[in-house]
Order: structure tokens, then sequence, then C-alpha cells
């Protein structure tokens, strides 16, 4: 039976159970077994303290009273570990994580298909979550609030009401643009966390664990350098880590990695001592000489630079504001002093 529509009445007419096949949408990622260098627990997870904090005590507490965890949203630039931590709650919590972004649910099936297919205190990932269409996120209020799913079925004077239960399950939402996110979904969540940039001692704990993982032999020295330059982002780090081990492979073979070989290797793919990388310096350099250092709004500096607006601001930006080498004022984007030094340095 073809589902044509959602609808987000209150009113539920008539409970049926088997109006949808109950097949894998095919937009559903299943978790990927080899994703093995992710900590599996939340005890393996480093960094994140407050976060994992709070997470591990709605866990326990969902745990002892037999229920699903409450949904979560995970929100903050990109690589710092929402979909890790996903996955890592699922394990804590001894169900599937069922993955899927948003922009993959845009028929209103993809979403019926991945909610009828959940198993009691599944965990459902929505990576992107701010990207949902409405139709999508009209579905999504009564699957969170009430656990049912109100869909009309058929056409014109046929079409009809009709409401699925769903079992109990967690709906954890990811999003670098929290503030996107219509209200009634935000306020449809029980745990709403920010994932913050990594300091130096937990990004050298990372890059340690990933080495001994890959068995990559580093000194300490290198490895303090890759954490120094991956932007507070694990996944930048370990992205960093496997072009190091490119460049020691071919210059020396086997061996341990020392400072000088990564330093090479950085230099080669153009991360300066700050961490920053090419996009990071042309968008500083561009406010430094070719607008003084600033104000210039964000539509301007994207245009200026070809990039898009959306990717400079969650992407590029969050980190150099962070470091203070950039603000954001009413009036558009600033260097600061820090940031002239650094261009000036790195010139
Ligand atoms: N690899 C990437 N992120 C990690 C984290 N937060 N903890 C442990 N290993 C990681």
């Amino acid at each position: 039976m073809a589902i044509v529509s959602s609808s987000s009445g209150r009113k539920s007419p008539r409970r049926e159970t088997a109006l949808v096949d109950p097949q894998p949408a095919p937009e559903e990622q299943v978790i990927r077994p080899d994703d093995s260098l992710r900590p599996k627990r939340l005890a393996e997870y480093i960094g994140q303290s407050e976060l994992k904090q709070v997470l591990g005590i709605a866990v326990e507490a969902a745990l002892g009273r037999g229920e699903a965890l409450d949904h979560v949203l995970l929100y903050g630039p990109p690589g710092l570990g929402k979909t890790t931590m996903a996955l890592v709650l699922a394990e804590e919590l001894g169900v599937k994580c069922r993955i899927t972004s948003a922009p993959a649910l845009e028929r209103p099936r993809d979403i019926v298909g991945l909610l009828v297919n959940l198993q009691p205190r599944d965990l459902l990932f929505i990576d992107e979550i701010h990207r949902l269409s409405r139709v999508a996120e009209e579905l999504l209020y009564p699957a969170m609030e009430d656990r049912r799913l109100d869909l009309t079925v058929g056409k014109g004077s046929t079409a009809r009401t009709r409401t699925l239960d769903l079992p109990p399950f967690t709906l954890v939402g990811a999003t670098t643009r929290a503030g996107s996110l219509s209200s009634p979904l935000r306020d449809r969540f029980g745990l709403i966390q920010r994932l913050e940039f990594y300091g130096q001692a937990d990004l050298e704990a990372i890059v340690a664990r990933t080495a001994e993982l890959v068995s990559v032999d580093l000194t300490a020295a290198a490895c303090a350098r890759i954490a120094a330059s991956c932007r507070g982002t694990p996944r930048i780090a370990n992205r960093l880590l496997r072009r190091v081990r490119d460049v020691a492979s071919v210059r020396q073979g086997k061996g341990t990695i020392d400072d000088s070989m990564v330093a090479e290797a950085l230099s080669l793919h153009r991360v300066d001592n700050r961490g920053l990388d090419a996009s990071d310096r042309r968008l500083l350099s561009m406010l430094v000489d070719q607008h003084g250092g600033g104000p210039v709004g964000l539509e301007t500096l994207a245009a200026a630079l070809g990039e898009d607006p959306v990717t400079l601001e969650t992407v590029v930006e969050p980190f150099l504001l962070q470091q203070g080498l950039l603000v954001r004022t009413p009036r558009g984007r600033m260097v600061t002093d820090a940031a002239r030094s650094h261009i000036a340095e790195a010139a």
C-alpha cells in the first residue's frame, strides 16, 4: 500500500500494524563493523567529559528502568565524534544503531521504513538533522513524543488516516547547526548536548590510541605535533596520522616516526604550526589583505573565497573563532591581532 503523505494530527482514528512492509529502507546504513578505530564504549571514548558524564547517567538510568534512552540531540562542528557517540550509546544500551542522514529521508516512505523496522529500545541516528524535509519532520513529531506514526494512505477522496504504534526507541540527531532546527523538533529532545573542540592532552591520547590500533610507532614529540595540528578535531588528527604514515613509509620504510617526519608531512599538506590549513589561511589573508581586517559579511566573504557560506560558517570558522583568530560582530567577520601576526609570520 502506498504511503502518500503524513499527518501530524493528534487524533488517531484506528490502530493498524501491518500497513507497511517491514523491509529496511534502502538508505539505511546498519553499523559498519569495519569502523574498527572508533571507541566502542564510553570508557574508551577520550575527552568530552561533561557529555560523557551526562549521557552515562542517562544511559544507566534508562537501563535501570528498562526503558529507551530519551531522545538526544548532539551538535557541534564536524569531526568531533557525534556519530561515534551514537554508536557508543547503542553499545552501552545493548541495542542496534540504525544510521541515516536527513537528506536520505526525502520521501515519507524513507522515514516510515526506518521507524517501522525498529526493535524495542533501538537507537535511530539521523545525521544533519537540520536538513529534514517538512514531511519527515512532521512524521517524527508524534513518533518521538507518543511513539505513534500517523499516515495518510491512498489518494483524494479515498485517502484515510492510519496510525501505527511504534516500539519505544531513541532518536539521536546530529547537527552542525543547532540554530537551524525548528523549535518544535528541538523541543522534543530530552537531552541537548554540544560537542567541544578537544584539548591537546585528549588529542595526544586519541592519536596514540589510533597509532597503536594501526601499528604505527610514534615518538611522544611526533604524537604531540599531530595533536597540535588537527584543529582540535579527532577526525583530522586521524587523517593526519594516515598522511604522516604515508610519508614515513616512503621516506624510511618501517620504524619509529619522529617529530621531523611529522613536520615534513604537515608541510607537504600545508598545515602550519597552529594547525591551520590552506582554507583557514585563505580566509584570514583575504580579510587582512583585501578588507583591512574586516568587518566583512559572511556572504561577501564566501563569494570572494568561492566557498559555500554554510561550509564557511560550519566547517572553517568555528575553529578560528575558538582560537581567537576571528570574531563575529553584528557588522561581519573581523580578524584579531593574533590572526594578523600569524598571517604575517606565515607570509
Ligand atoms: N577516535 C576518534 N575520536 C575518539 C575519541 N573521542 N576517543 C577515542 N578514540 C577516538
